[in-house]
């Protein structure tokens, strides 16, 4: 499918509610599923990345019903999934396959965990190689998918991982839960803490921060999830990268996630220019949410490197789309692990942003966006959801065809229709 948005005519003025947050649903389902009892839990999202979770436990013999946005899952506990042997398919979602990893070891079972072509070029050695230091059974293809885990009995560990990754380190708290004693992690950078705020308010021995964590073995079952998940934060800076980009904007998101691990985006496009706002802040399911404003402004490119990185570590094709309507260059660093999500999301960032004519460069760990020299023109999403929404963004402000843009509904199926309530004043 090629998506062309149309030209922004004037400001975009609304307020508006994301979906769900992905990474959150992610492990509301699987951590239901390990769970005593029924788990309802509300605003869940219905993607291909979260259609992949659903699928994968299903396979494993615990089913789940979506209705309304109401996810209800009745919890086959923390012990061996029904289902032994089975091929749990994980689509293109390598979240889906990196905790559900940590799950199957951990509980002691069977599967072996395969994906799309995509999925399959993914690293898997960094979740294999701890597990087995774990004493988990696990055989990669060459480091990737498919995985095959088998039953055995886990050890404590202490690790230090070497990326910053929330993937690896939930894989292995999870992991931790059915281990023989206290397990210790630590991490090189503020990682997104969701999964120790979740299992800690399921009941689980867990505690920590986004950089050291400490998970003792379950003793009591997981008490079953109930509540509404916050807006999803990373769909949500698409929305506001658009104000941001289309002058004297003004877009409201009600009800969105403000974890502070995911709200580099935020502080980098604030840094830029443009101004944010927060009000009503609250907490929903153990997550700090508020409604979020940003006003345009006239943009600046900036630097960006270091923790900051990590902290918006999905955000990067969307913040590529805004430095493109910047005043000067932005240059970005320390973001080599760019190179293992969807895609190479530097190589693609640079080349596909250079197709619509911006004076793009890559470095081994990140990049330089010059702005005001975009054109138009055609480029391709890369099997790559977030490239093909920031791609399209540029076509608010230049005629811009993105070409295999129907991956978008892996993440964030109603993009094109929401861009198209700004303009109009939804809310
Ligand atoms: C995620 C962690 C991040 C992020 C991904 C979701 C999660 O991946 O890019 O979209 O839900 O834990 P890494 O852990 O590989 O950085």
């Amino acid at each position: 499918m090629v998506l062309r948005l149309a030209r922004a005519a004037g400001p975009l003025n609304a307020t508006v509610a994301m979906p769900g947050d992905k990474s959150l649903a992610h492990r509301a389902a699987l951590f239901a599923a390990l769970a005593e009892g029924e788990s309802e839990v509300s605003n869940f999202p219905d993607s291909g990345v979260t259609r992949a979770m659903r699928g994968a436990l299903e396979s494993l013999g615990v089913r789940s019903s979506l209705e309304d946005g109401v996810l209800r899952i009745k919890g086959n506990g923390f012990r061996p999934f029904p289902n032994a042997n089975a091929v749990a398919y994980c689509g293109n979602s390598a979240t889906t396959m990196r905790l559900l990893a940590g799950a199957v070891a951990g509980t002691g079972s069977s599967a072996v965990l395969d994906g799309s072509e995509g999925l399959r070029r993914r690293p898997m050695d960094r979740i294999a190689d701890p597990l087995r230091e774990m004493g988990a059974s696990i055989e990669t293809t060459d480091g990737k998918a498919p995985v095959r885990i088998s039953p055995s009995k886990l050890n404590r560990v202490s690790y230090r991982l070497p990326v910053a990754s929330a993937q690896v380190l939930s894989c292995l708290q999870i992991a931790a839960l059915g281990a023989d004693g206290e397990s210790r992690f630590t991490v090189p950078g503020p990682v997104r803490d969701h999964t120790v705020r979740m299992l800690r308010a399921m009941g689980a021995d867990i505690s920590g921060d986004e950089t050291a964590s400490t998970v003792s073995p379950t003793t009591a079952s997981l008490k079953p999830l109930r509540g509404t998940l916050p807006g999803d934060a990373s769909s949500a800076a698409f929305i506001f990268a658009a104000a941001a980009i289309v002058p004297e904007s003004r877009v409201t998101v009600k009800g969105v996630g403000v974890n502070p691990t995911r709200t580099g985006f935020l502080d980098i496009v604030e840094r830029m220019g443009a101004k944010v706002f927060c009000d009503n802040e609250r907490e929903e399911m153990g997550e700090p949410v508020a409604d979020v404003t940003l006003e345009a402004a006239p943009l600046k490119g900036v630097e960006i490197s270091g923790d900051l990185v990590v902290r918006a570590i999905d955000e990067f094709p969307a913040l590529a789309a805004v430095a493109a309507f910047a005043d000067g260059q932005t240059i970005v660093h320390d973001a080599k692990e760019l190179r293992y999500k969807e895609t190479d999301r530097i190589a693609a960032i640079v080349r596909q942003f250079a197709a619509l004519g911006v004076d793009a460069e890559e470095f081994p760990d990140g990049f330089r966006i010059c702005g005001g020299t975009l054109v138009g023109g055609t480029a391709a999403a890369h099997g790559d959801h977030r490239l093909a929404m920031s791609l399209a963004l540029a076509g608010l402000r230049a005629d811009v065809a993105v070409e295999g843009a129907e991956i978008l509904d892996e993440s964030f199926p109603g993009f094109a229709d929401m861009i198209d309530g700004l303009r109009m004043g939804a809310g």
